[in-house]
């Protein structure tokens, strides 16, 4: 019998309960078809906790995601809550909800499907085999240091600073070669070691831990120039890790390889096996309560939980298959569609992916 594995399933606001909806569908196709145990407990969390409980985050919810192996998450925010003040607007519980689990690194995986192709603005032969995981360091760098502004004989001055210590960098490093052992066995640290002192010590970091994974190969390519390679030859890369502020630019640059918000599956992670995961898109407030929205993003975060923190890789790749299926069938939600009259449902793909999971 397999171990229970605790999910705290937080659905959030907008198209949130829509899409995460479908993925429990599949948490439960996949206790069938796999044998595995999955324990759900629903918390508040984001503009539907504030209405309810007068907090985004409210610590019940805390308490169940503490409980749990891990979480997943559909999205929180909308305009209901965009002019409340700062302790009760949704995105305070996010950065709260990230905090308070020591989720430091963000993965967004940007994988083609040959058949939405046509959604990418980039040529399809360059696109050809794309499949990269970008891990993107969260809680330090630029976006975290001092910053302050002072008075000075040629007027006023702004001053960010960019801080990473040793233990960050490895954290992060360590998560890197981790995700690569699982996939290709192909890393690729950005720095701008050129000219960064921060990226010096980076470099030095990654060197010393990749002592530890001989089985993965190391590269380090300097930040402007992935950005191009990024567009280049997209295929060249397995798992790129990055520092805070790189990561944020580069993941959304992969991000868009892919065309389309609504595919786009993330994960962040601490220390040991425990992660959040996530669509990349937010409520979608415009389409939310109609039924359209694409589920495929959430559906395929549940992918990641299953590789990253359950290790269940048969189950993972069933899901990603069957998401492949659906969509080389022709079968497709309105963000993705080119006739949009023939478009499906948010449950109609849902059960359709479910339909197709199989060992
Ligand atoms: P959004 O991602 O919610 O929507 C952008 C556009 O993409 C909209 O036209 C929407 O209809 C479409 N879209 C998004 N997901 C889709 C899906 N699964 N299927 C089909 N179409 C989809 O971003 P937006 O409009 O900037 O933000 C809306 C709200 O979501 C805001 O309150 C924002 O703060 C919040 N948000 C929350 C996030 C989270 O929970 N992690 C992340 C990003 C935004
Ligand atoms: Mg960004």
């Amino acid at each position: 019998m397999a171990e229970v594995k605790k999910i705290a399933v937080i659905s959030g606001d907008g198209i949130g309960p829509e899409v995460i909806a479908e993925a429990q569908k599949v948490l439960t196709k996949t206790e069938e078809v796999f044998g595995y145990k999955f324990e759900t407990e629903h918390g508040l969390f984001g503009g539907i906790a504030i209405d309810e409980k007068g907090t985004p985050l409210p610590q019940e919810t805390l308490d169940i995601c503490k409980k749990a192996d891990a979480v997943l998450l559909g999205a929180v925010g909308g305009p209901k809550w965009d002019n409340n003040p700062k302790e009760t607007r949704p995105e305070t519980g996010l950065l709260g909800i990230r905090k308070a689990l020591g989720l430091f690194s963000n993965i967004r995986p940007a994988v083609i499907f040959d058949c939405l192709k046509d959604a990418s603005t980039l040529k399809p032969e360059v696109l050809d085999g794309t499949d990269l995981i970008v891990v993107r360091e969260l809680t330090g760098g630029i976006y975290f240091g001092e910053k302050f502004r002072r008075e000075t004989a040629n007027g006023q001055e702004a001053v960010d600073t960019c801080v990473y210590n040793v233990n960050e960098v490895e954290r992060i490093a360590r998560q890197g070669f981790e995700i690569a052992r699982t996939r290709r066995k192909k890393l690729t640290s950005v720095d701008k070691a050129n000219v960064l002192e921060t990226s010096r010590l980076w470099r030095e970091t990654v060197i010393r831990v990749a002592a530890d994974y001989p089985d993965v190969e190391l590269d380090h390519v300097l930040v402007d120039n992935c950005a191009m390679q990024l567009l280049r030859r997209p295929s060249s890369f397995d798992v790129i890790v990055t520092e805070n502020m790189f990561g944020d630019i580069l993941s959304d640059e992969a991000a868009m390889l892919t065309g389309s918000i609504g595919m786009l599956s993330s994960a962040s992670l601490g220390e040991g096996s425990f992660g959040l995961y996530e669509p990349v898109h937010g409520s979608a407030p415009d389409i939310a309560g109609q039924g359209i929205a694409n589920p495929i993003a959430t559906i395929l975060s549940v992918a990641l939980m299953f590789r990253l923190t359950f290790g269940y890789h048969d189950a993972a790749a069933a899901i990603e298959r069957a998401v492949k299926e659906v969509l080389d069938a022709g079968h497709r939600t309105g963000d993705i569609a080119v006739d949009k009259s023939k478009a499906i449902g948010t449950t109609a793909m849902g059960d359709l992916i479910v339909a197709a999971i199989r060992k």
